[in-house]
């Protein structure tokens, strides 16, 4: 067969990983040919790939980002863009696609699939939000920079008596925010999923102050909103998922954190320092998994369908559960572990 392989959205650690073991799986077992395509659907849009082989793709497991580069082009945004894929895919004689990538990339494949067009998706995202999978490669490593970096401004808080306030990554779920924040051993933890309460983040420090800790440690998700009419926050630019590019909650809770308890405070923004490098170990094995399972998945003509870790094995679902809903943190986890702040 002739497969096409695609990153979009934004990048993760272990791309590279699933790459490796299509192109391995597919050459040695399968006699395939590779193609990749280039920027995401762009590379699709316009023709733009390399060939992939096993020599060209050595010493890639290890690497962050991807070999193939990514972006946020959707081809339903673009004029003609079935149009386009399809006739890419025919001037090459593409048997089929295999897009990694997260809701938008697969919300894509799947739009792609109900057109006629072999697409088969494998999730990614570091923000580990993906329905139908019990867990997305590239969490792991965030979750190990997020809680490294927590680590380290314990200790600077401390030597300063600050509140420190750590902004992670999560437009929509606070995976990244809640693991982290209890690895770290966080004071307050803010998810997207509940609107926080300003009054109460203040309480909990100045209790904490109270029992005679100097400092302390705020975690939140780049989405955490205050609750409604509480506090103003500036929204950004869309891209072309209609996404608003956030960031500047961290800043916000500075700023109100130190004027209504008086304690110094500052921000830090972990930003995309939280999806560079090389993946964890757990995230190298889970994306090679589920690359595997996808050449596998193409081959026994699994069009529609997404590979997925369900407990411990790796499955194929319907693109259509993947991308129904989001995989949010339910309330009750974040209660249950509530009990530790402040
Ligand atoms: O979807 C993954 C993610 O890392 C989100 O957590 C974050 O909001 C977004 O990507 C940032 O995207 P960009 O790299 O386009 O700024």
């Amino acid at each position: 067969m002739r497969i096409g392989l695609l990153t979009g959205g934004g990048d993760c650690p272990g791309l590279n990983a699933v790459i490796r073991a299509i192109v391995r799986k597919g050459s040695n077992s399968y006699g395939d040919e590779m193609l990749g395509f280039h920027d995401g659907w762009r590379g699709v849009l316009e023709g733009a790939f390399e060939p992939l082989t096993i020599e060209s793709t050595r010493g890639i497991l290890p690497r962050g980002g991807t070999i193939l580069r990514s972006s946020r082009t959707n081809p339903y945004k673009r004029e003609n863009g079935l149009e386009h894929v399809r006739r890419t895919l025919a001037e090459h004689g593409v048997d089929g696609l295999v897009a990694i990538g997260g809701e938008d990339t697969l919300g894509v494949a799947k739009r792609l699939h109900d057109d006629g067009v072999n697409v088969l998706g494998v999730p990614k995202t570091i923000d580990n939000d993906l329905g139908a999978t019990d867990q997305t490669f590239g969490f792991d490593t965030a979750l190990h920079i997020a809680t490294d970096a927590i680590d380290r401004l314990h200790t600077t808080a401390e030597s300063h008596n600050r509140c420190l306030v750590v902004e992670v990554m999560g437009r929509h779920a606070g995976w990244i925010a809640l693991h982290s924040g209890v690895a770290g051993g966080a004071d307050v933890i803010l998810i997207p999923e509940l609107p926080f309460d300003i009054d109460e983040v203040c309480r909990l420090i100045r209790r904490r102050h109270a029992r005679g800790r100097y400092f302390s440690i705020v975690v939140a998700a780049e989405g955490a909103i205050p609750k409604e009419g509480t506090l103003e926050v500036s929204s950004g630019r869309l891209d072309e998922f209609g996404h608003v590019r956030l960031g500047g909650i961290g800043h916000l809770l500075e700023r109100e954190i130190e004027a209504r308890t008086g304690y110094e405070t500052r921000a830090t923004v972990l930003g995309h320092v939280q999806r560079g490098g090389t993946p964890t170990a757990f995230d190298r094995v889970l994306a090679t998994r589920l690359g595997l399972a996808a050449i596998d998945g193409a081959h026994q003509g699994g069009w529609g369908m997404m590979t997925s870790l369900r407990a411990t094995n790796i499955e194929l679902v319907p693109l259509a559960d993947a991308v129904a809903a989001l995989k949010q943190v339910p309330l009750e986890e974040y209660e249950r572990l509530g009990v530790l702040f402040g």
